[in-house]
């Protein structure tokens, strides 16, 4: 039996490179010695506001990313979240076993409610919650994500183990897959802060979909810093985040990324990793478009792998319910 993985993205946006390098890229690598549920977890999505027509293109949007990104719908199982209902029930019971110091803790939401006085809403609040539903459902064994989700695995950990006391073993409890290099990739324009999608400055981020030139353009606008010397350092942030993006994109180390610009100006680096992400970012734009000229495919898609997730959600529901004694 092969083991299981589980992972999401929310629809809030076109994805991200940070995204791609910290978490997607991953997936497909993994895909071969693994059960995959790549979910596009849409209900997670709503803890911010969403135009509804936006979020229904962003889904269907970012479904097609991943296949583009060479995630095999036959051979993974692709969905939307709000499809497959045990993710909310199980939501609901795991909200009963988890306190309230802890999701206290949570920086995202201490993040994320900062940023978003104006709907401060319980759902932003019990997120860690859904996303331990969506992980525990499955039986997952590995959670492959960016840094930043880190502190939400170790909380889906803590309330599997807590279960799992009470009632014997319910829950696998998953280890997460945080990648050596490029699970924390920084903004451009700010590289002391995370690339986001979220982010109101264009500049700072680069976008799946962005034009080559765009790309290209945005690298060179990157902020850096006045020394000139390329090399990965803490006080050179701007540096290092462009050093670890070229690694990733060029499959390479971070030493040997080093070792290529050394001696070169800031000028010749920054159109050099503007230029291989252009690169590997084409081939996948191109077969984006072509999935996204057909819907009714995607559709198709989400539908037979909301099937296959509901088949096996529903395994993991009834013994939950049994053991905690529904009727
Ligand atoms: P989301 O949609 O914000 O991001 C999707 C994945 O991309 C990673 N990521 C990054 N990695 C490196 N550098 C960055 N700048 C960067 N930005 C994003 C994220 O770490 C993530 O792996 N809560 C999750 C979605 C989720 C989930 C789950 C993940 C819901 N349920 C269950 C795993 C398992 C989120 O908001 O990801």
């Amino acid at each position: 039996m092969k083991k299981i993985i589980f992972s999401g993205i929310k629809p809030t946006g076109i994805p991200t490179l940070g995204s791609l390098l910290g978490a997607m890229s991953h997936w497909e690598k993994l895909s071969s010695d693994y059960n995959c549920l790549y979910c596009v977890v849409d209900m997670h999505a709503i803890t911010i506001r969403q135009d509804p027509k936006v979020l229904r293109e962003n889904g269907r949007n970012l479904l097609a990313w991943l296949i583009a990104l060479g995630l095999d719908p036959e051979k993974n199982i692709l969905y939307f979240q709000s499809n497959v209902p045990a993710h909310a029930e199980l939501s609901w019971i795991l909200n009963c076993y988890t306190y309230v110091g802890e999701l206290n803790r949570m920086t995202q939401f201490k993040d994320k409610s900062a940023k978003n006085t104006e709907n401060i809403n319980a759902g932003l609040y019990t997120y860690p919650v859904l996303m331990a539903a969506d992980i525990l459902l499955f039986q997952t064994n590995l959670v492959p994500v960016g840094e930043d989700q880190r502190q939400h695995l170790e909380l889906c950990r803590d309330i599997a183990g807590r279960f799992n006391k009470v009632y014997g073993d319910v829950f696998a409890v998953p280890d997460a897959f945080v990648p050596p290099v490029g699970a924390r990739i920084m903004g451009l324009q700010n590289p002391t802060d995370k690339m986001s999608k979220s982010d109101d400055n264009a500049n700072d981020c680069i976008y799946l979909s962005d034009s080559p030139d765009s790309i290209v353009k945005k690298f060179k606008k990157a902020v850096t810093d006045s020394d000139n010397q390329i090399k990965m350092s803490e006080e050179k942030p701007g540096i290092s985040n462009l050093l670890t993006i070229y690694a990733c994109v060029k499959g390479i180390t971070l030493a040997e990324a080093e070792a290529e610009f050394s001696g070169a100006g800031y000028g010749h680096f920054k159109q050099s990793v503007g230029e291989a992400v252009a690169q590997t970012l084409a081939p996948y734009q191109q077969e984006h478009a072509r999935l996204m000229a057909d819907p009714a495919n995607l559709d198709a898609i989400a539908a037979k792998g909301a099937e296959k997730a509901s088949e096996m959600a529903l395994k993991t529901l009834a013994k939950v319910k049994n053991v905690i004694g529904f009727n």
